[in-house]
């Protein structure tokens, strides 16, 4: 397999506190990662994911949804600014909004989301309290590819977390969000290295020796 000889550009989009777009943002630092963060779009302002993308010098923007009459015209915003940036890989990263179909074609097999459980077990919102709540003994996260549904699509990397006994909600996220910054920046390394191909509802990976896409924490 051929790697790209540049990077490959990659817009995030965020609304919240960021730390999945940090994990990006210094990976993408190494010289040898093939992806680079070149936008990061934000529905909300005061979003702190805004200030690491600065701090790193990567370009914002925020979107406002009171700005676009619906829902369709929001994306076309996105997705142009997305283009005029030159973007061939999107990675949502706490985006707290659903994309539109005219988004997801846009960027076809091309758009990427993380979630904080092992789908399909609890998708949707609040995912680590369903799972705290639920009882389970093996949580963790997902980094799947964007379809039309609400985290169904095509799953490319995964991680499991033990939930301890004693694990309060905030003990059990905490130790999810460690996996996700382990997960995240994985996923898109293979993006960005053309290893990702979907078969249906199968992401088949081209993986190097030694990767994949089932990690452990604590490893064994
Ligand atoms: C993460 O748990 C992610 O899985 C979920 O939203 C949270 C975002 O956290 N989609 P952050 O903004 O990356 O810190």
């Amino acid at each position: 397999m051929s790697l790209p000889a540049t990077k490959v550009p990659v817009g995030v989009l965020v609304s919240g506190s960021g730390t999945n777009l940090q994990a990006l943002l210094d990976a993408c630092a190494d010289p040898d990662f093939p992806a680079r963060v070149a936008v990061v779009l934000s529905n909300r302002p005061g979003a702190l994911a805004l200030e690491r993308a600065r701090a790193a010098g990567v370009p914002t923007e925020v979107h406002l949804q009171r700005e676009h009459p619906d829902r369709a015209t929001y994306d076309r915003a996105l997705v142009a600014s997305l283009e005029a940036h030159g973007v061939e890989w999107v990675c949502l990263a706490g985006y707290m909004r659903l994309v539109t179909p005219a988004f997801l074609r846009a960027f076809p097999n091309r758009v990427l989301n993380i979630h904080p459980a092992l789908l399909p077990a609890f998708p949707g919102l609040h995912a680590q309290e369903q799972a705290h709540a639920h009882g389970v003994r093996i949580a963790g996260a997902t980094v799947h590819l964007v379809d039309e549904g609400t985290d169904t699509g095509p799953i490319v990397v995964q991680g499991a977390v033990p939930v301890l006994p004693d694990d309060t909600l905030p003990d059990l996220t905490a130790r999810i969000l460690r996996m996700e910054h382990r997960l995240y920046p994985l996923a898109l390394r293979w993006a960005a290295e053309g290893r990702v191909r979907v078969e249906g509802r199968h992401v088949r990976l081209d993986l190097p020796p030694g990767s994949s896409p089932a990690l452990l924490d604590p490893e064994p």
